[in-house]
């Protein structure tokens, strides 16, 4: 078995600013209402902590866990609800906190499921976008890093469950 070993590709620095730069943005927009941030499961537990400090406007949370039937590296487009919320989110504004954005297709089928419970709003705001690999079309509305099509890890992100906690993001290399 070959040992992977990660390249940095965002430094520590610069997600740390970033997610200021996305904190300061959200707390103007939101001004004078309250924000309900929904974390996606596992991935987005650590964005989600970081952003949530960063954000001047008075913070709700709830947690979701969704899996899509798949491998590791590729989702299938069948999205399960493993954990639902614990709140109602009826006349909320709602903020999904995403880690990454591939696909589009757990967001697509996330977003249809959370407007049917009458939130007054849902947006959307991904640490990382990799656009070149969208099949179905999802707005983002805050993204920390556009970035190319490769597997990264690192800031809630994992590879076989492994380097979530980097405090940065990586690129895995050394696999298939
Ligand atoms: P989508 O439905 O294809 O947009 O899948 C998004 C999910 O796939 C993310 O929430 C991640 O869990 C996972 N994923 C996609 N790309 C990566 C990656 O580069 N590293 C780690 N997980 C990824
Ligand atoms: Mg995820």
């Amino acid at each position: 078995m070959m040992e992977e070993t990660i390249r940095v590709l965002v430094s520590e620095e610069d997600v740390d600013a970033r997610i200021k730069v996305l904190g300061e943005k959200i707390s103007r927009d939101y001004a004078g209402r309250q924000v309900h941030l929904i974390c996606i499961l596992k991935g987005g537990v650590f964005f989600m902590c970081e952003l949530a400090k960063r954000i001047s406007v008075p913070v709700s949370m709830d947690f979701m866990s969704v899996s899509s039937y798949g491998d590791d590296t590729k989702s299938s487009g069948i999205v399960r609800i493993a954990k639902d919320l614990d709140e109602s989110i009826e006349g909320k504004d709602v903020l999904i906190v995403e880690d990454i954005i591939d696909s589009g297709r757990t967001l697509y089928y996330l977003i249809d499921v959370l407007r049917k419970r009458n939130p007054n709003s849902v947006h959307l705001c991904t640490l990382l976008d990799k656009p070149e690999r969208r099949v179905r079309d999802v707005k983002v509305d805050y993204v920390g890093f556009e970035i190319p099509d490769e597997f990264v890890v690192g800031y809630g992100l994992d590879y076989a469950q492994k380097y979530r906690n980097l405090p940065y993001i990586g690129v895995v290399e050394g696999v298939e």
